[in-house]
């Protein structure tokens, strides 16, 4: 199936959307450009934070795809994504699959210290208890683990929505940066779709201090730099690495990532730092949203209804 191409109303019997509290905004998006009905949920928080949710419609005998982002308050959404999962199929649901495009406690993937918990792998086992048959996210934080995961789990890329926003600001005299060993990879997906050289910085979190400490592995000798992570969440990761870029002399910095968790002063130490500006998708709800995943998840979803993966 086509990109952009809308789902008939054949492929698509049986099938439908469900805006979870945390991603209505995205579900909205995702539901025009498939054309695959949304139910949205009724939810609340009662007095004291508990979640409430309700079913306004029948769904019976559907194959349900649940758009919920499990990112900040993490535990909240988590719980909601159980909630609908149990719930649609005490209903009668025939198949659910969920679509959490910020997947949460992707960072801890192992055993850092004896007797720590691997929580990812106790949340991908949890969604798959509450009878999730497949789960879809977009550039997990810690992609290893799609191999060890207890649930079929999909990791979309979103490095082309990215580089196609910042192909159409026509940056010239550009280098793509990258940090860490991961984020080599996203940076020369950027960087080929730019036609423009990359260069990669480690970085490493301090154990005493607690601060980050990056180092650039190339020079970096153009005007402008485009730095490509995949999380901004305190900001301190990018803070460092602006400074040492202008540090450097690079006259322009742009903070770019995938999911702009912004934890707490994380917006005013990036441009407090340099940075011109911040760029970020939207699989966090947040005020850098300048490009969207919706098509991505949209082309997995028309996939899904053409009975593949
Ligand atoms: C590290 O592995 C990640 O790619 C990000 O650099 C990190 O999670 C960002 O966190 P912070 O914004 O708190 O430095």
């Amino acid at each position: 199936m086509g990109k952009n191409a809308k789902i008939s109303a054949e492929e698509s019997r049986g099938m439908r959307l469900i805006a979870g509290p945390a991603s209505t905004y995205l579900a909205e998006k995702i539901s025009e450009i498939t054309g695959v009905a949304l139910i949205k949920l009724e939810h609340k928080l009662f007095p004291d934070g508990e979640s409430y949710i309700r079913f306004p419609e029948s769904v019976q005998g559907e194959d349900l795809v649940v758009i919920q982002g499990t990112h900040p308050p993490q535990d909240r959404h988590l719980v909601q994504a159980y909630l609908i999962a149990e719930n649609a199929l005490d209903l009668g649901a025939k198949t659910i699959t969920l679509i959490s495009p910020y997947l949460a406690y992707a960072r801890q993937d192992k055993r850092f210290r004896e007797g720590e918990a691997v929580s990812i792998l106790s949340i991908l086992r949890m969604m798959k208890h509450a009878g999730y048959r497949k789960l879809y996210t977009v550039n997990l934080h810690s992609p290893w683990i799609v191999e060890r995961s207890p649930i079929p789990l999909i990791d979309l890329r979103a490095e082309r929505c990215l580089a196609s926003y910042l192909k159409a600001l026509g940056l010239e005299d550009l280098t793509v940066v990258s940090v860490g060993k991961k984020g080599r990879s996203m940076a020369s997906m950027v960087a080929e779709d730019l036609g423009v050289e990359y260069a990669t910085a480690e970085s490493r979190r301090n154990e005493s201090t607690g601060r980050v400490e990056v180092r650039l592995e190339e020079e970096v000798r153009s005007r402008r730099v485009v730095i490509v992570d995949d999380i901004i969440s305190t900001g301190g990761t990018m803070v460092e690495l602006i400074k040492e870029l202008r540090r450097r002399g690079v006259k322009e910095v742009y903070a770019a990532c995938i999911h702009a968790l912004m934890i707490g002063d994380a917006e005013e130490r990036v441009f407090s730092a340099g940075a011109r500006d911040i760029v970020a998708s939207d699989t966090v709800p947040n005020k850098f949203a300048k490009y969207s995943v919706a098509e991505l998840i949209s082309e997995a979803i028309l996939r899904e209804g053409d009975g593949e993966e």
